[in-house]
């Protein structure tokens, strides 16, 4: 398994561009599924995860190639209408195949996703979704099965706005007889950008970016063209080295009103942040102060750089009270950053990170999700001497090339290939 070793001190300076969104790109790929023929999407990064989506709809059927960062995946009926354990093991995202294939074709069979590092993450909202628009659903040995002769267009009241059940209904319903209302539905970036998908292939949602969607079912949709949005975790995570090495970093291709919550907490804690249509910079700043950050769905502060920020806050002046409320175990990033030297008290969904100018050492630390393993990262470009982040694999399921960007920004580190 590959470590990463990085050799802290070096201060970060420069401009960086950021990769197309890791979270946009997935639904947008299992929505080819509701339409037969060549889609071709821009802007698709390289990350495992995207790799496992391309598995998956191979053995969907299609045929994806890949030319630079343009994919084209043309869609076929599909051999079988499965989604196996084995895929779906590795990237929980694989159940949004599920909405697609039920719409379209009229069943669909998903392996569960199970449990994962940052929580038990069930995928009730989505089923429950599916069964309102008249989907038959049956779990046994270890598979969802959803079945409908036809879907119908309901009104649906989510308990909790989650994403990916909002792409999934949005999916299912957006080729069922009627109109669906998803009330509290997710409002996330990326949620806009799969309705456009679903609208350039002759869709019709309409709402999306706001906690009501209504889509009105059509018969057909036909494939089409689109550019994958920047993704707004990659630009926070660049941001944020920045900020933490004290260096000026310009973040470009980018859409800051898509992170401004982090933009926000930066300057609260005093760094100077200045954004244009399609970047954002952040200036050198050598004492900044703790703040309190508290997760919350868009456009709150996005739980996907709450580890990141807290590796930025043990270096703040100060307090500061980090509180976690979209995932129930995501704090496993605090241990390794005590690894390095930082105080850190957790509680169930609390963290509360007292600043220590300067005090991280390097040592050998172990990443355990995506997001976790870029705050070790971010630890390490500050801790003073060397930092092995084990399990690397976990930041290419989602960062495209960081190792690289990281560089060109002057710092110095090294993939150890295992
Ligand atoms: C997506 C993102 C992930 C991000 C998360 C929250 C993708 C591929 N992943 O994940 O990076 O961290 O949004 O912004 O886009 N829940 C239920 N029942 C359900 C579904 C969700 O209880 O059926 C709960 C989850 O356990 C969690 C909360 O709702 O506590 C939010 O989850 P959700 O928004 O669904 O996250 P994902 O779509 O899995």
């Amino acid at each position: 398994m590959d470590k990463m070793k990085i050799y802290g001190g070096k201060t970060l300076n420069g401009s960086i561009y950021v990769s197309g969104a890791k979270n946009s790109a997935l639904p947008i790929l299992f929505s080819t599924l509701l339409a037969q023929g060549k889609h071709t999407l821009h802007n698709v990064p390289r990350l495992a995860d995207i790799d496992s989506t391309f598995l998956l709809l191979k053995e969907l059927g299609c045929k994806v190639l890949r030319d630079g960062n343009t994919a084209t995946v043309e869609v076929s009926r599909p051999p079988s209408l499965e989604a196996t354990y084995d895929i779906v093991r590795k990237m929980r995202a694989s159940i949004l195949c599920l909405g697609p294939l039920l719409a379209h074709y009229g069943s669909a069979r998903v392996s569960l996703p199970g449990g994962c590092a940052i929580g038990t993450r069930p995928i009730d909202i989505h089923l429950d979704g599916m069964k309102e628009l008249g989907a038959e659903i049956t779990t046994q040995s270890g598979y969802v099965e959803a079945r409908a002769k036809k879907l119908v267009g309901g009104t649906i009241l989510f308990e909790n706005p989650s994403v990916g059940a909002t792409e999934n209904i949005m999916m299912a319903a957006s080729l069922a007889e009627g109109t669906t209302v998803i009330e509290n539905a997710a409002k996330e970036p990326e949620i806009v950008d799969l309705a456009n998908y679903i609208n350039k292939m002759g869709g019709r949602v309409e709402g999306a970016g706001s906690s009501i969607l209504t889509i009105v079912g059509v018969k057909k949709l036909t494939p089409s063209e689109h550019t994958i949005i920047p993704d707004r975790i990659e630009a926070g995570t660049l941001l944020i080295a920045g900020a933490i090495t004290g260096g000026e970093v310009t973040v470009k291709s980018c859409h800051p009103k898509d992170f401004e919550a982090l933009i926000l907490k930066l300057r609260e804690a005093g760094f100077k942040v200045t954004t244009t249509e399609d970047s954002a910079t952040v200036y050198p700043l050598k004492k900044w102060k703790g703040v309190d950050v508290t997760t919350a769905p868009h456009p709150g502060f996005p739980t996907d750089l709450q580890a990141q920020f807290m590796a930025l806050m043990t270096q703040g002046e100060g307090t500061s009270v980090v509180t976690e409320t979209i995932f129930e175990n995501r704090f496993m990033h605090v241990q390794e950053l005590v690894r390095l030297g930082a105080d850190i008290t957790p509680k169930t969904r609390v963290a509360v990170v007292r600043g220590v100018p300067g005090g991280l050492t390097g040592a050998p630390v172990m990443a355990t999700d995506l997001r976790a393993s870029a705050s070790l990262v971010l630890a390490g470009l500050v801790a003073k001497g060397e930092t092995t982040v084990g399990r690397i694999y976990h930041l290419d399921r989602g960062y495209e090339a960081l190792e690289n960007k990281l560089t060109q920004l002057g710092a110095r580190l090294e993939r150890l290939r295992e």
